[in-house]
């Protein structure tokens, strides 16, 4: 028996194939290719928080402004999101705010504030592809990103960060963010004839021992669901050309 902390997603079918959850505290990368539903996860794990577990949450979005993600956010089925971030329980820091100084020391002490006055354990990045064009070095993206990684895990708090990644074995280095992060989870979608097929897979999870196997995912209303039921996989080719 292991003794680590772990926190739901709340994600149907995800939580089992993560032995449970994400770990405690942790930080993990949700990488994928547009559309794959990298978004929708972190709406869904932030809504789940409070809906579910009666965990408080906050959003950080480079892509969109507040009205745009409530607009997502009820457009999945999740209704109350609105009320929850009228009253606290969902914190939502949009580009408006992020970018206003052009300086992310300025938009990491708004977000100290409130990490000082309430009690909130999860946390979204979205995206941290976004973020890291306020550096200009790699250097300095290091840097950063590993320095926030620690507030973060210094303040309790449980949290994804999206990333733009085309493919998943990327033919160069692999890239600074995966050594930054104790877990990778990976959302792909592939073209078919009648629509996309939608897949999950946890390539990495640091304390945890994780199910590396892909599982198909759906997207409807009420979010993700990740499908553990391995006929699906015929869908993707031996060679595993469904990851281009
Ligand atoms: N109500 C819904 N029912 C079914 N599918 C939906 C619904 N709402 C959105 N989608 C699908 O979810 C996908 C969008 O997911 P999302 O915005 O989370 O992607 P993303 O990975 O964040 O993309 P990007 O990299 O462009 O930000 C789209 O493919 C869209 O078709
Ligand atoms: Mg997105």
């Amino acid at each position: 028996m292991s003794s680590i902390e772990l926190t739901k997603t709340g994600v149907e079918g995800l939580d089992d194939i993560l032995n449970g959850g994400v770990v405690k505290h942790s930080t993990t990368l949700i990488s994928g290719n547009p559309g794959a539903g990298k978004s929708i996860l972190g709406l869904q794990y932030i809504y789940n928080g409070v809906e579910l577990f009666d965990e408080k949450g906050i959003f950080l979005t480079f892509e969109e402004n507040r009205d745009d993600l409530r607009q997502a956010a009820e457009s999945i089925g999740f209704d109350n999101w609105q009320r929850y971030v009228e009253d606290g329980r969902i914190r939502v820091y949009d580009k408006q705010v992020l970018l206003r100084e052009n300086d992310f020391g300025a938009a990491i002490d708004i977000l100290l504030e409130a990490l000082d006055n309430d009690d909130y354990e999860r946390l979204v990045l979205d995206s941290l592809t976004m973020f890291q064009l306020f550096f200009e070095s790699e250097r300095e993206q290091r840097t950063y990103l590993l320095k926030f990684t620690d507030i973060l895990r210094e303040n309790g708090l449980t949290t994804l960060m999206t990333n733009e990644q085309g493919t998943v074995f990327p033919e160069t280095d692999i890239g600074l963010e995966s050594f930054l992060t104790d877990g990778n989870i990976f959302l792909l979608q592939t073209p078919t004839d009648s629509g996309v097929n939608r897949y999950v897979w946890v390539a990495k999870m640091r304390k945890q021992n994780i199910d590396s196997d892909i599982f198909p995912v759906e997207i409807t209303q009420g979010g993700l669901t990740v499908h553990e039921n391995a006929s699906a996989f015929s869908m993707i080719g031996e060679d595993g050309s469904a990851f281009g």
